[in-house]
C-alpha cells in the first residue's frame, strides 16, 4: 500500500510505515537536515513547505494519508492558540485529504488537542479542543468511518511514555479503543496477560555502558 506523509520529520514514523509494508509516494518536510536524514534512510523526501505542495500529483494514487502536524498549536507546553496559530498544520492537512482522496488517513499528535480552552465558549480559532470537533467534523464529511484514539505508544512495546492523540478516517470502521496494546504497566501486566513495558534500559542500556560511552555518566554504571 502506498503512503503520503506530511511533516515527516526525521522519519520516526515514516520507518514505522516502512516496516508494516507501506511505500512511500513521498514524504513531505521542510527542514532541510530532515529531509536529506529522510532520503539517507531512502524514503522519496520532498523538503518543502506542505502549505505550497500541489497535491493534485498524487490523486486517487494514496491508500493513506498520515500527518503529524505541528503540537505547538495545542501542547500545554505553550499558549495553545489552536486555529489561531500560524503553525497550525490541521487546514493543509484537509486540503491534502481534498486533494489526494486517499482510502484511509491518520494523523498523531499532543494530548493537548482534546483539552478545552478556559473559557472556551465554543470558539474553534482559540480553543484547540473546538477547533479538533471542527476538524473531527470535516472528517466524518470525508470519510465513511472517523474517530480518535488517546494511546500510549509504551502499550505497544516503545520504551517511552508517549501519550497521543491520534485522529483517523476510513472506508471501515476501528475499535473504539484503538489497536489492542501488546504491552502494560509492570505492576499490571501479568494480571493482563501483557508484556511489560519496555524501559529505556532494555533498549539502549548496553549502547551506554562504560566501555562505549567513556566521555559521558553512564546510566547503567551509576
Ligand atoms: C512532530 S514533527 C514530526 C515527527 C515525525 N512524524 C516523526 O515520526 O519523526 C513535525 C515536523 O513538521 C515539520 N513542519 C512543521 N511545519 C511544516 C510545514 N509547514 N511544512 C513542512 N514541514 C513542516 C517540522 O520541521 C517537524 O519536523
Amino acid at each position: 500500500m502506498r503512503a503520503l506523509e506530511l511533516f515527516a520529520g526525521t522519519g520516526g514514523a515514516a520507518l514505522g510505515l516502512h516496516r508494516a509494508g507501506f511505500e512511500h509516494v513521498a514524504a513531505v518536510e521542510r527542514n532541510a537536515a530532515a529531509a536529506d536524514t529522510l532520503r539517507a534512510a531512502g524514503f522519496p523526501a520532498v523538503a518543502a513547505d506542505v502549505r505550497s505542495v500541489d497535491f493534485a500529483a498524487w490523486r486517487a494514487g494514496v491508500d493513506l494519508l498520515w500527518a503529524s502536524p505541528p503540537c505547538q498549536p495545542g501542547s500545554i507546553a505553550g499558549k495553545r492558540l489552536g486555529a489561531g496559530d500560524e503553525r497550525d498544520g490541521w487546514p493543509v492537512t484537509l486540503r491534502a485529504i481534498d486533494a489526494c482522496r486517499p482510502t484511509w488517513f491518520l494523523a498523531e499528535n499532543v494530548l493537548g488537542w482534546s483539552y478545552h480552552a478556559d473559557r472556551c465558549g465554543g470558539d474553534a480559532v482559540a480553543c484547540p479542543a473546538c477547533d479538533l470537533a471542527r476538524i473531527q467534523l470535516a472528517l466524518a464529511t470525508r470519510f465513511a468511518f472517523s474517530g480518535t484514539w488517546l494511546l500510549d505508544a509504551a502499550d505497544y512495546g516503545v520504551p517511552q511514555n508517549r501519550r497521543r492523540l491520534v485522529v483517523w478516517g476510513g472506508p471501515l470502521p476501528l475499535a473504539d479503543e484503538g489497536p489492542t496494546p501488546t504491552h502494560a504497566h509492570p505492576a499490571a501486566a501479568e494480571v493482563r496477560g501483557l508484556e511489560p513495558w519496555i524501559t529505556m534500559g532494555d533498549a539502549i542500556g548496553e549502547t551506554l555502558h562504560r566501555g562505549t560511552c567513556e566521555r559521558r555518566l553512564c546510566y547503567p554504571c551509576e
